[in-house]
């Protein structure tokens, strides 16, 4: 369903991503766990058309990706509500915009749906700076889910909330894969929290520029129980092998080379080169550095 080949992008001449591969199937769900800063937004952008490759292709079931759409959408870390709506005209906002041709009945139901999806039905008609961060997400994930995207763009939803919340937010979201099934594409910094999710987990390596390493597939049956999974073979090794992989590649960024530097030259100019009057003579004085040339030897 989405297919990325070969693509590589760079800012103001700094490659952030090179040789991105990568393919989804309908209806699997994927996550792809990097460091801050390496380059996943970018990455989740490229196939939500908000960004661009320099080289290289972008798909959706055959048809280059050139701008966002809703067929995918995308969440945010940082919620993006309008903050003088409530829970629910957040929600009819993006609904209205995408089904225009239902009746009102029939978007309402759908809204009143998604609401409930997210278990936000007693919080319905409350404004965002009401609600907690947790249920802001679950609001974001509610609007994006209630345009019925057929792939949902995941880029650290979850990266804002404390550790219970978000735990809460995984189970959630992942109950909710298992009914309706769409893909998902999944970003996060949390190696555990990759793995808890998805089906397949994907490490963008740090490597400068950045690119994916390989697929890693998570083979832990559905629901899964955070507290069994904790104590479970597979999933310490799959995190093992995970965590692995990114500290190599960041270990590998950091290589040693060693250089042969020239000492500044930091004598005055030979005066015995100026002549008898004083003045210079045609050829400029030597420096110190032309007679002996120092160097020193230096690791970086
Ligand atoms: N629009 C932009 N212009 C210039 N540099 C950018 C832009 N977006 C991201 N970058 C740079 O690209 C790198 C990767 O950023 P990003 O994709 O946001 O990483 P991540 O989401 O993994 O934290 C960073 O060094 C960031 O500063
Ligand atoms: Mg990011």
């Amino acid at each position: 369903m989405i297919e990325i080949k070969n693509a590589s992008k760079s800012y103001d001449g700094t490659q952030v991503l090179r040789d991105i591969d990568l393919s989804v199937k309908e209806g699997e769900f994927v996550a792809i766990v990097g460091y801050s800063g390496s380059g996943k937004s970018t990455l989740i952008n490229l196939i939500s058309g908000l960004v661009r490759p320099d080289s290289g292709t972008v798909t959706m079931n055959g048809e280059p990706i050139v701008e966002p759409g809703p067929e995918r959408g995308l969440v945010f870390q940082n919620y993006s509500l309008l903050p003088w709506l409530t829970v629910r005209e957040n929600i009819d906002l993006a609904v209205d915009e995408v089904f225009r041709s239902w009746t009102k009945e029939e978007r309402e139901a759908h809204v009143t749906r998604h609401i409930e999806m997210v278990k936000l039905g007693p919080a319905a008609h409350k404004l965002p700076k009401e609600l907690s961060g947790g249920m802001r997400q679950r609001v974001s994930v509610a609007r994006t889910l209630a345009m019925n995207p057929k792939v949902l763009l995941m880029d650290e939803p979850l990266s804002a909330l404390d550790a219970l919340t978000r735990a809460t937010l995984q189970d959630e979201i992942a109950d909710i894969w298992l009914q309706n099934k769409t893909t998902v594409i999944w970003i996060t910094n949390d190696p555990d929290e990759a793995i808890l999710v998805a089906d397949r987990v994907i490490p963008l390596l740090p490597t400068a520029p950045a690119t994916l390493g390989k697929s890693i597939a998570v083979e832990l049956e559905r629901p899964r129980d955070r507290r069994a999974v904790n104590h479970d073979e597979r999933f310490k090794a799959l995190r093992a092998e995970l965590i692995t992989t990114l500290l190599d590649s960041k270990a590998s960024r950091t290589s040693k080379v060693s250089m042969k530097l020239t000492l500044p030259d930091i004598l005055p100019e030979n005066v015995e080169d100026v002549n008898a009057f004083g003045r210079w003579s045609r050829r400029a004085p030597k420096r110190r550095n032309e007679n002996k040339k120092e160097e020193v030897e230096v690791s970086v």
